[in-house]
This record gives C-alpha cells, sequence and structure tokens, in this order.
C-alpha cells in the first residue's frame, strides 16, 4: 500500500474515533445535560464523519487501487496536496466555533476542503482508464 493511502487511512480512522466520541456526547448530552458548550462540537461531529472518515477513507483506498502507469500512480504531489488541504478544511471548519470570527475559519474549510476535491480529481483523472491502458 502507498504511504499516502496509509496515512489517509489511518487518519481516517482516527477521525472515525473522534466523530463517534463527539456524537455520542452531543447524543448524552441531550438526554442528560451535561454541559450547553458541548453543542459547540456539533459541526466537528459533522465534518470529521462526513470529510474526516468518509471522504478521506474514499480518497486514501482510491490513491492506492486507481489504475497505474506501469509502477506510477499519476501525479503523487496533487494527491499530497488534496489530503493536506481536506485535513486543514477539517480542522479549520471544526475549530469555527471556538473562534472569535467563525465565519471566516468557516469559509477558509470550505475553500480548502473545495481545494481538496479539485486537486484530487485532477491527480486521478489520467488514472480513470481501462486496466493495462
Ligand atoms: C458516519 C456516521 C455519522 C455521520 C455522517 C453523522 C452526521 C451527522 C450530521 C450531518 C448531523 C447534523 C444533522 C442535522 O443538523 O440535521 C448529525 C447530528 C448528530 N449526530 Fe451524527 N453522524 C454520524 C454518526 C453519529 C453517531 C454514531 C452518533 C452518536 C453516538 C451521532 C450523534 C449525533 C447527534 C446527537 C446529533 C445532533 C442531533 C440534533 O441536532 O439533535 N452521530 N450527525
Amino acid at each position: 500500500m502507498p504511504r499516502l493511502a496509509v496515512w489517509a487511512i489511518r487518519a481516517a480512522l482516527l477521525y472515525l474515533a473522534l466523530g463517534f466520541t463527539f456524537g455520542a456526547l452531543i447524543l448524552w448530552n441531550k438526554g442528560l445535560p451535561l454541559h450547553p458548550q458541548l453543542w459547540r462540537l456539533l459541526p466537528a461531529h459533522i465534518d470529521f464523519l462526513l470529510f474526516g472518515w468518509t471522504m478521506q477513507l474514499v480518497l486514501g483506498v482510491a490513491y492506492w487501487i486507481l489504475p497505474r502507469f506501469q509502477t506510477r500512480r499519476g501525479n503523487p504531489l496533487l494527491a499530497w496536496l488534496a489530503f493536506a488541504l481536506l485535513n486543514v478544511g477539517v480542522w479549520l471548519v471544526s475549530m469555527a466555533p471556538f473562534a472569535p470570527a467563525p465565519g471566516f475559519l468557516n469559509l477558509g474549510g470550505r475553500l480548502a476542503e473545495c481545494a481538496a476535491a479539485l486537486a484530487f480529481a485532477a491527480h486521478a483523472w489520467p488514472r480513470i482508464k481501462p486496466a493495462g491502458g
């Protein structure tokens, strides 16, 4: 398995654990109120699970299994850029409720996530081809 896939899939599993933990805390807090500020974890819960876990798992597995050019996997720099941007985006959006200017962090995070999708699409596009082609 290539190094990027290892990093992305391990990171995805960590996000899964954290995302479920935050979800469980929020759920608990709904039934037996612990602290009203726990609701601030909702954006982290959502982004950790939708992008940190699901999308990152897709990115890691796709980088690994898409057709190669002999041994090369297209332009790996674009895929690493997508990995970095996705993670920066997830953390910016998740930290937004704790920041003095949440709107800026939210916007920056969403832009980073969009840029990650574009970078990964640019990486993967030439690899979408019949096997052996
Ligand atoms: C891959 C799994 C999951 C995904 C993608 C996910 C995604 C989401 C999303 C998008 C919301 C916002 C819903 C809305 O605002 O209408 C949400 C809310 C919530 N999630 Fe999850 N979730 C997942 C798993 C879990 C788990 C395992 C738990 C609990 C153990 C949990 C607990 C909650 C709670 C308590 C809320 C707030 C509900 C409310 O607004 O009253 N989630 N989740």
